[in-house]
């Protein structure tokens, strides 16, 4: 049922690939719903599948990659759609954060024409306009000398700078979902707290609704409002931030919390921090 403040809906999400050794299924019958200015946080171990599920909702998938189920955004199917269109969707009303930066742009161009054209193709801005706004979100974001950042290739930053534009320009267009895949992974304490905080800001200030990915379960319980654990490919347990971390249901949850360490509680949300355990 599509009720108002369901944003985007996945149901009965199966992806299959092939392979020299035949068919694989990565990801099996997925189901979740995201609501308005929620904060949905997915956890589990490495490759388990949380990027083939950012992948297949942003209909980015690899060749030979089959999607069934349904994927809808304010009950519009985008499992299908046509690519055109879903071009269009993509940044303005599905914004997302990759996990790997370096993928996420055009060795060729430099950082301000990808962040301008970005703007542009998704909004009425003048060029100057334009250049104003991509300039002001790499403040946001902590990058110091903007206009000259503008300036410079793909290549010529780090893993983490590149990761806080890729953030800046997901920021900007101030979409209606924002798939964040392991959106801090690359960055130290600071500017993890800087871009959480920003994360934070989007939800509050607009409204916007988060598929958040992290394998730092301190991050999700102090971000998230319901937290799905995926194993094998499979959504093993969904519930509240709170439940989940005060009464996991089930073994591969116990065991992932098992790991926790206790760090001074400065918030209202269950913190903790892991040791590596995925
Ligand atoms: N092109 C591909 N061909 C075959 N298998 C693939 C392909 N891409 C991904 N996989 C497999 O799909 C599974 C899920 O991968 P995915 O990238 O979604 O994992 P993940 O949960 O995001 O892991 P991580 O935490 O390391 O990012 C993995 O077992 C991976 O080996
Ligand atoms: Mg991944």
């Amino acid at each position: 049922m599509n009720t108002s403040r369901n944003v985007l809906q996945v149901s009965g999400l199966n992806v299959k690939i092939d392979t020299n050794q035949g068919q694989l299924q990565l990801l099996h019958d997925i189901h979740f719903n995201l609501e308005e200015g929620q904060i949905l946080g997915l956890v589990g171990e490495s490759g388990c599948g949380k990027s083939m599920t950012c992948k297949s909702i942003l209909q980015l998938m690899d060749p030979h990659t089959f999607v069934e189920g349904s994927i809808q955004l304010r009950g519009r199917e985008l499992n299908g759609l046509d690519p055109k269109e879903m071009r269009r969707i993509r940044g303005k009303e599905i914004g997302f954060i990759m996990q790997n930066p370096m993928n996420a742009f055009t060795p060729v161009y430099s950082i301000g024409n990808q962040f301008i054209e970005t703007i542009r193709t998704h909004s009425k801005l003048s060029k100057k306009e334009a250049t104003e706004l991509a300039a002001a979100s790499l403040d946001n974001v902590n990058l110091p000398n903007p206009y000259e950042l503008l300036k410079l290739y793909p290549s010529q930053l780090s893993g983490g700078m590149l990761q806080r534009v890729m953030i800046a320009i997901c920021m900007c267009l101030k979409p209606t979902v924002v798939i964040a895949d392991e959106p801090t992974t690359a960055l130290d304490m600071v500017n993890q707290l800087q871009v959480l905080r920003q994360l934070e800001r989007l939800r509050s200030e607009c409204g916007t609704t988060i598929l958040l990915i992290s394998h730092d379960l301190s991050v999700i319980a102090e971000m998230a409002d319901e937290v799905m654990v995926m194993q094998h490919g499979r959504i093993v347990e969904q519930a509240d931030v709170f439940q989940l971390f005060d009464q996991p249901a089930h073994d591969y949850t116990k065991n992932l919390l098992n790991a926790r360490m206790q760090l001074p509680d400065f918030t209202s949300k269950p913190t903790f921090a892991y040791t590596a355990n995925f």
